[in-house]
């Protein structure tokens, strides 16, 4: 008798559906084939190929530099890896604000060439006439608010957002907005945890959480951070789960001693 491997795929509707179950959410980041087929084969719900990518694989200071030709490289790379994970990409900076076909251009770009399942557009009503034209074409949208490290340059820092009334009033109004024009989930970035917490139970739509408390519908951490390669990079919101900075080096300082001394490779390693 043969086994039915056949693996279920997670989609927008599974997600609504483990919210409704009250069933937390996992997201990690993957920007390439490798890394995406691990945490896909760990059983992550969804996978964000985030313009993150912008800082942990091409080591630039923001995220504004990445490409929408670069995003693809990398989405298309994860989807390569994937099975069973919900795959989202973000719209890279430039590419959906103040014009609305081009956001359009961008999403259907991004769903064609990378084989991608969703894209994630960060802001709210501001890029309201995108989303709409966005989801008219059938592509699932997600937000993203609070920290939204593309407007960098206008908040000037990291630090957490919607602390004051008027900000978190106008984060509230966005996520209802974003809610009301058929986005399938939001990411709320770095702002504090009662807020979060309001916004997932007023919202019937999942919210993921990064660095807004345990109240959120779901989590996502960068990859990079979580696994402890980004060392220099340990905001309070971070959990590492693994010291890969440290385990690599190590283990490229081992390969580096044994070929200068001449033990790799040795009789058996050899043809
Ligand atoms: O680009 C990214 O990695 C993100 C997450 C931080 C949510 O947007």
């Amino acid at each position: 008798m043969s086994v039915n491997k056949e693996v279920k795929r997670v989609t927008t509707h599974v997600l609504q559906a483990m919210k409704s179950k009250g069933e937390p959410i996992s997201m990690l980041t993957g920007y390439d084939f490798s890394m995406a087929r691990i945490i896909d084969d760990a059983g992550v719900d969804v996978i964000l190929v985030g313009d993150s990518a912008s800082n942990v694989m091409a080591g630039h200071e923001t995220t504004l530099p990445i490409t929408l030709d670069q995003m693809i490289y990398h989405a298309s790379s994860v989807v390569r890896g994937v099975k069973r994970a919900l795959v989202v990409v973000d719209l890279p900076f430039g590419s959906y604000q103040g014009n609305s076909r081009k956001a359009l251009e961008s999403a259907i770009r991004i769903m064609k060439e990378s084989g991608a399942h969703a894209v994630k557009l960060e802001g709210g009503i501001e890029i309201q006439e995108s989303i709409v034209r966005i989801l008219s074409a059938g592509v699932p949208v997600m937000g993203h608010l609070g920290l939204t490290p593309q407007s960098i340059y206008k908040f000037g820092t990291y630090t957490v957002r919607a602390k004051e009334e008027e900000e978190a009033e106008k984060l509230k109004a966005d996520a209802k907005l974003l809610e009301e024009l058929g986005c399938f989930s939001i990411v709320i970035e770095k702002v504090p945890a009662k807020l979060t917490k309001e916004v997932a139970e007023s919202l019937t739509i999942p919210i993921i959480g990064i660095g807004g408390g345990k109240h959120a519908d779901g989590q996502v951490l960068v990859t990079h951070d979580m696994l402890g390669i980004t060392k220099d990079f340990q905001p309070r919101f971070l959990r590492t789960y693994a010291e890969l900075y440290d385990n690599i080096k190590a283990a490229a300082q081992n390969y580096i001693q044994d070929v200068k001394s001449r033990d790799f490779p040795n009789e058996k390693e050899q043809y």
